[in-house]
């Protein structure tokens, strides 16, 4: 398991929530400013997130990485964005040479090069973004604008949280939704909102980000396909354990139109800061212990952690106190 150690580039989630205001499920995109506008970050963690996001689409390929064959143009337009964002972010660590459509692409940091005829399949030893997405920690999702409606048409997945490429290849937007407990505030359903609201608003050049957020129990990754293995460990939290088995598991999303495809590319930034560490910022340690403690059970029970929750409060509210007395 790796946690992020630079609490400056931990994406905390509850930065917008006022003091005392509970968590509640709501349209929470904001458009990226436009020096910002980059899905390439390199924290101290790399080379362990790439290193473990290798082994996992190794050892399960089928569940992790799926795509259409009718995919492999979009695919190549997504991996062209990446690169070029990769170099300009971050020159020290990426680079590229194209010579027409001959290009050799240069990460430095693991010392590999990868020599492709741009556009030819047949010059890659994987699919275009199952290539290009083994150089960056983060998940990627191509979500394909047909019919007013956005359709999963390619996914390389890592770190899910109920989620696969293999469970949800091909459905709708809302049919990826439908598990998800929104209240509606208005006669419209929040999934339907949220789906006219990216159609609407995620225009080439002008990509959005929301923050998802979610507990885990020494556990990287939960999907569908795993819930033997992961489903009984949720059970061993204690108010003693939950420090450390217990970690706040961040995704920082963002979405981009592509000019080409008009697919809609979803990019998943994931982070983990297990409870201990919340004492290293009392702020966010205090407004994660209220926050949870006002949880709405369906919600408890659809993000899966209900069987732990309570240690988890508890442990939270014991930390909380012990760092209100070492100030005091
Ligand atoms: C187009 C890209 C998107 C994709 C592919 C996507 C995918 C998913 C998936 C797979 C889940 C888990 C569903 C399950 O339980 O089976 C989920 C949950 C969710 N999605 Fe999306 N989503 C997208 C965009 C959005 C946007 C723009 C919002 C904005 C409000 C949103 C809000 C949520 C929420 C609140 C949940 C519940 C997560 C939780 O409580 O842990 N999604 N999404």
């Amino acid at each position: 398991m790796y946690k992020s150690t630079n609490l400056d580039l931990f994406p905390y989630p509850f930065h917008n929530i006022k003091e005392g205001s509970n968590y509640r499920y709501s349209n929470d995109l904001r458009k990226l400013e436009k020096d910002q506008t980059s899905c390439i970050h390199i924290t101290p963690e790399y080379e362990k997130q790439i290193k473990r996001k290798r082994e996992l689409l190794n050892e399960q390929p089928e569940v992790r990485f799926q795509s259409y064959p009718h995919t492999m143009e979009m695919q190549w337009e997504v991996a062209e964005m990446l690169i070029n964002m990769a170099v300009e972010s971050y020159p020290e660590h990426f680079q590229v040479e194209k010579n027409g459509n001959h290009w050799t692409f240069h990460n430095l940091t693991l010392n590999e090069t990868e020599s492709f005829i741009f556009g030819d399949t047949s010059s890659i030893e994987f699919e275009p973004l199952d290539l290009i997405g083994r150089h960056f920690t983060t998940d990627f999702v191509l979500m394909v604008h047909r019919d007013d409606n956005l359709y999963l048409e390619v996914a390389q997945e890592s770190y899910a949280a109920l989620f696969s490429p293999h469970w949800n290849k091909g459905m709708s937007f809302d049919e990826i939704h439908a598990p998800v407990p929104f209240v509606s505030r208005t006669d419209v359903p929040l999934a339907e909102r949220v789906r006219n609201f990216l159609l609407s608003n995620v225009l080439p050049g002008e990509p959005w980000t929301r923050i998802n957020w979610n507990l885990m129990a020494n556990r990287w990754d939960v999907n569908y396909e795993t819930f033997d293995t992961w489903g009984p460990t949720r059970f061993l939290v204690t108010p003693e354990n939950a420090g450390k088995l217990v970690r706040l598991r961040v995704e920082e999303q963002f979405f981009y139109r592509m000019p080409r495809s008009n697919a809609i590319l979803f990019v998943l930034n994931t982070q983990f800061l297990p409870m201990e560490d919340l004492e290293l910022r009392p702020v966010w340690l205090e407004q994660t212990y209220s926050i949870l403690s006002g949880i709405p059970k369906p919600m408890a029970d659809y993000k899966g952690f209900t069987p732990f929750i309570e240690p988890t409060v508890e442990y939270l509210k014991n930390l909380v106190e012990k760092v209100k007395l070492q100030t005091n």
